[in-house]
């Protein structure tokens, strides 16, 4: 992503961190092949500790059966600006955010006004697991078992009017508990925004946990959404609003750099960034890089939604 203070910041920062993964695979291996206990299993054992099984979670539709990132990478390897904007600073400094009591107000063109209970949230037989192939803009990729319940689903609850043309969120403004909001890298607090029917797209979900566990909070704890036909920077964490509005709603990305962050944010191999090739990925853990699919791989579910669209032009 590009920020403010040192706008050429890109793939090379990628680049770096993805050796440092792939160096940590290759010492996991041979600590393995020489018999020593690794330190990374350790480390896991830690994190799934603090992160405490969800009960009850059925399995969703869409899971892909691609294999599944480690989960010390999905932890360890992390976008959330709020906490720094290094790979591994969330993973660091997100432990000052405080996820409970945590609700979402829901607002704007809906005829039932209200909130949802992060408790309401993982009453265990609303939990799915769907197991996802989530891409970045920053072109690498992982594959995750997200947990959590359609959005679609949840938004009927609220009643949404006929004027409800998008959905925008936002996330938790305290640059007490998120150190990074000190810093004027974006227009704070976070936020994101989907046209409607996107949003009520069965494939769209707000997610509590990860892995079966609870959302690490570095992971947007304790509710982030997940869109998974578009870049990852579109699936906003750690949301306190959602509000149905008649206008295309900001969002933050587009905001800082729009010529290289648009509103759509679509897997398009065949619309570079300003700045690289959107044709090729990096599945994290991973040595040779993958071909980017349409859509990222859901086009069969959504293409439809954008017949007739230029997506050169809105992408
Ligand atoms: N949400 C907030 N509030 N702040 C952020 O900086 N980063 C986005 C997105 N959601 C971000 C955010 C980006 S750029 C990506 S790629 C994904 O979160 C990363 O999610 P992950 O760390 O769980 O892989």
């Amino acid at each position: 992503m590009l920020i403010r203070q040192a706008p050429h910041i890109s793939t090379s920062e990628i680049t770096d961190e993805g050796l440092v993964l792939r160096r940590r695979e290759f010492l996991r291996g041979a600590a393995a092949a020489a018999g020593v206990a690794a330190l990374p299993a350790g480390t896991r054992a830690a994190a799934e500790e603090n992160h405490p099984l969800l009960p009850n979670v059925k399995p969703g539709a869409f899971g892909t059966d691609e294999e599944r990132t480690r989960y010390s990478d999905a932890i360890s390897y992390n976008n959330f600006y709020e906490f720094g904007s290094r790979k591994g600073d969330p993973a660091r400094n997100a432990g000052s955010l405080k996820t409970k009591p945590w609700s979402i107000a829901i607002e704007g063109e809906v005829d039932k006004p209200g909130r949802i209970d992060l408790e309401d949230l993982i009453a265990p037989h609303t939990l799915e697991e769907r197991v996802y192939r989530m891409r970045c803009v920053e072109a690498w990729s992982m594959v995750i078992p997200w947990v959590g319940v359609p959005l679609g689903k949840l938004l009927e609850r609220f009643a949404p009017t006929s004027k409800a043309k998008y959905v925008a969120f936002q996330t938790l403004l305290d640059p007490k508990q998120m150190p990074g909001q000190r810093r004027n890298v974006l227009d704070w607090p976070y936020v994101e925004g989907l046209r409607i029917d996107e949003a009520v797209h069965p494939l769209t979900i707000l997610s509590v946990g990860m892995y079966g566990r609870v959302l690490p909070n570095q992971n947007g704890a304790p509710i982030r959404l997940v869109v998974p036909w578009k870049y990852g920077f579109k699936g906003i964490k750690s949301i306190v609003k959602i509000e149905l509005t008649e206008k295309q709603p900001p969002t933050s990305w587009n905001l800082s750099a729009g010529y290289e962050y648009g509103f759509y944010a679509n897997v398009n191999p065949n619309v570079d960034h300003p700045r690289w090739s959107q044709k090729r990925e990096r599945r994290i853990g991973d040595f040779l890089k993958r071909d980017t699919l349409p859509f990222n791989g859901y086009a069969d579910q959504v293409s439809s939604l954008y017949t007739g669209m230029d997506l050169r032009k809105y992408f």
